[in-house]
């Protein structure tokens, strides 16, 4: 058998699974783990979505195969959410394609757009299938930090990506992706400003993952990159249902902005899927056309989660930063505990409070150090982890 899959080869062992074997173990124990590991939405989705797609699934036809580059009404409920909230203008039909989901659009970008030899900019740390989606398509990856004396440098970062790009010219694409999964930095419009000047002037793409749009606490809506003008020359900015209407499972995201690259995402889709199932595509459509009341009432969840955690944790002794948008809380491992490591240390907390955290050396080198805790889990279960923790610290 030729069983040497180059493609896989290029993958480091997954971080992930040592941690998820052990909450596997622990729970055949009978322990009851409260799992703040995976940035999985527990909210149900609003119910005016949910019976969207009930009144559509016995509508007669649905069940065959979709559009691959979407609905044309999925499409119109975009450009109008771009445009009430961005004051975007996009072309339903050149600058806007639907995913299913963002993380398989930004796969199948990778494989789209990759050439041999090209180097791609990346943060680290960073949500593994921007590294690993191009990774697999066969591209040079530039981890860079973000992260400088324990903080994020938005100055630093964009220093370092020029300097990358002036030298090298195999650089095909930066990827850049605010709120960040997992430290929950921000940047503003300035950054974007400053980043797709660098972009236009050494003729490389920009890849922005907008996940978390919506998710924000202090009155400061994330911008879009795409209200810098001129930056549909070099950029696609992915956003994605998920988070803002606790739709993962459901699996909708977009890509918009540079014709190019929509073009590139679209063909290589037409050739690998059809689309998401209608009937979700529909709802979605719902989703972005009706009332916003919902997101206003998740993000508020996650708000009141995260000034819960941050409180109760520091009362038990671990002070952390309080983030101003997405829905993690990136955690430096607690000084008596800093030489364990993350890994070390998420396992520890695991086994000593039944508190699960992803380990920040599973986002890439720079994310040691720390652990990311996602608002995944109720207040009342915040509250008894932090009480675990307390013990444990003590
Ligand atoms: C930054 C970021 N991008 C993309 C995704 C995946 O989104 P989707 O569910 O649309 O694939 C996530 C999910 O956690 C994320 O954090």
């Amino acid at each position: 058998m030729k069983s040497k899959f180059e493609r896989i080869n290029r993958l480091p062992p997954y971080i992930f699974s040592e941690i998820n074997n052990l909450k596997f173990k622990l729970r055949s124990q009978k322990k009851d783990i409260i799992d703040f590991g995976m940035g999985n939405p527990d909210m149900p989705t609003p119910n005016h979505i949910r019976q969207k797609l009930k009144d559509t699934i016995d509508k007669p036809g649905v069940g065959r195969y979709s559009v691959s580059k979407g609905i044309n009404g999925l499409r119109k409920a975009q450009a109008k959410y771009y445009k009430r909230r961005f004051d975007v203008n996009l072309d339903i039909n050149k600058e806007i394609i639907v995913t299913i989901g963002s993380k398989e659009g930004l796969a199948n970008l990778a494989q789209a757009i990759t050439s041999k030899g090209d180097k791609i900019l990346c943060p680290d740390p960073s949500y593994p299938v921007h590294p690993y989606g191009f990774t697999i398509a066969g591209a040079k990856l530039t981890p860079l930090k973000t992260i400088y004396n324990g903080k994020f440098n938005s100055e630093k970062y964009l220093i370092n990506i020029e300097k990358n790009m002036k030298k090298n010219f195999s650089i095909k694409a930066v990827i850049v992706s605010f709120p960040s999964n997992p430290t929950a930095q921000i940047v503003d419009l300035d950054f974007y400003k400053d980043l797709v000047k660098l972009a236009i002037k050494y003729e490389i793409y920009i890849l922005s993952d907008l996940a978390y749009s919506e998710i924000y606490f202090e009155n400061n809506p994330p911008p879009s990159i795409l209200e810098v003008n001129d930056a549909k020359k070099v950029a696609v900015e992915f956003t994605t249902l998920s988070k803002t209407y606790a739709m993962a499972g459901w699996r909708i995201g977009f890509a918009v902005g540079n014709k190019t690259l929509i073009e590139a995402l679209t063909k290589i889709k037409s050739y690998v899927d059809y689309g998401a199932f209608t009937p979700v595509q529909v709802a979605a459509t719902a989703a972005l056309n009706g009332s916003q009341q919902c997101v206003e009432e998740i993000r508020q969840t996650y708000k009141k989660r995260r000034d819960v955690l941050i409180e109760t944790f520091a009362r038990a002794g671990w002070e952390i930063p309080k983030p101003k948008a997405s829905m993690f809380v990136w955690a430096p491992i607690p000084d008596k505990f800093k030489k364990l490591g993350s890994m070390k240390f998420a396992k520890k907390l695991m086994i000593n409070a039944d508190v699960a955290v992803a380990p920040g050396l599973a986002f890439g080198k720079n994310g040691e150090g720390f652990v990311r805790i996602g608002l995944v889990e109720n207040t009342q279960r915040i509250r008894q982890a932090a009480k675990n923790i307390k013990k444990f610290l003590d």
